[in-house]
């Protein structure tokens, strides 16, 4: 199944880290080929795999502002036969756009292929809910032919995350910026997730979302109380919660192994690392908990510089700078415990 991804304009470099490493969750990769799309620089091909689901690809993303189905491409003959089939046993209407290519670029033939809809038993209508077709001239007599099926981009995951919940302290992590974390980690349902320094639970909160079980540790009770409210607002019920000091707490891990690692330890602003370097607080405790991640598992530290040092056979994949504001700039640096492919599909 292809799709084409546009990437958020925020962070471009994470997003499409994000893109990549979602794609290989789903069985698929970056298609490096240019299929001659006139419509500009954020967007990305990709390939997921047959057995799955590519909405479900869509709702994962955090950073993709819009995602599409690729359904076809040819000549306007060959996509009004496409559209007349999509027609046919959807009882959703739909709307057809296109992109607007650059200069001396053509027009798809939206009408011919907007009746070719209608003539297999599809209404159009304009305002929501509908199904949202685009078509894109890819040269003089070919056209590609899409479905918009998802994406929602940075604010619209903050929007319908933040108000409801009911534990927020400074430090807490954006919720697209956890979630592009979590897919970053390339977490799966039922994977084994742990995160050293909980604070109010934002990372933990969506691996828990997209099906992870999970285990936190922070050395403030008001943290690990306040988290554990934040998931169950939103039914994630955590393995276990508990208040030590990190390195301590890493002997109370529930599992023989860790699928992943995300986390992002204090550096002394809103959070305090009561008078320990942070760069020492993140060496002394993450290649303690890095021990236990199985072999091509990985681990994400959000945060300023290169604190992290972890020995073969972990190497670094990512390290993709976020400016937070003028005076910051935090690293989404991402670490696998050896360079193959997961294993066990
Ligand atoms: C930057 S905050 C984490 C923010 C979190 N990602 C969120 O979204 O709320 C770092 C957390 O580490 C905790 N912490 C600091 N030093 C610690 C230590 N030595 N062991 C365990 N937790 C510690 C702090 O209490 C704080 O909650």
């Amino acid at each position: 199944v292809k799709v084409l991804v546009e990437l958020s304009g925020e962070n471009p470099a994470l997003a499409e880290a994000e893109c990549t490493s979602v794609l290989a969750l789903f069985g698929g990769s970056i298609d490096g080929a240019d299929a001659g799309l006139p419509i500009g620089t954020s967007f990305r091909y990709g390939v997921i795999g047959e057995k799955y689901d590519a909405r479900a690809f869509a709702d994962r993303l955090a950073l993709a502002h819009r995602v599409f189905r690729w359904l076809g491409e040819g000549a306007a003959g060959s996509i009004c036969a496409a559209a007349e089939k999509e027609a046919q046993g959807s009882s959703l209407p739909a709307r057809f756009d296109w992109f607007a290519g650059g200069e001396g670029t053509r027009t798809p033939p939206v009408d011919e292929i907007a009746a070719a809809y209608r003539r297999g038993g599809g209404k159009i209508q304009m305002r929501p809910p509908h199904r949202s077709f685009w078509l894109a001239s890819l040269g003089p007599s070919k056209t590609a032919f899409l479905e918009l099926i998802g994406g929602t981009g940075r604010a619209a995951l903050r929007e319908h995350r933040m108000p409801n919940l009911p534990f927020q302290r400074p430090v807490s992590l954006q919720p697209c910026l956890a979630r592009a974390a979590v897919n970053l980690a390339g977490v799966r349902p039922n994977d084994r997730v742990a995160d050293p320094f909980l604070g109010t639970g934002a990372l933990l909160l969506e691996a828990g979302l997209v099906g992870a079980r999970v285990f936190g540790s922070d050395r403030d009770v008001e943290m690990i109380r306040g988290a554990g409210r934040n998931f169950a607002r939103f039914g994630i019920s955590p393995t276990a919660l508990v208040t030590a000091d990190a390195a301590d707490a890493v002997n109370e891990l529930p599992w023989s192994a860790l699928d992943a690692i995300v986390t992002d330890p204090p550096y002394g602003r809103a959070s305090s690392t009561r008078g320990e370097p942070p760069a020492a607080l993140v060496q002394r405790v993450l290649p303690l908990w890095a021990e236990w991640v199985r072999p091509n598992g990985r681990l994400v530290r959000i945060g300023p510089g290169t604190a992290l040092d972890l020995p073969e056979p972990w190497v670094r994949l990512w390290s993709i700078p976020d400016r937070v504001h003028r005076s910051l700039t935090r690293e989404f640096e991402v670490w696998q415990k050896g360079a193959g492919p997961r294993t066990d599909q």
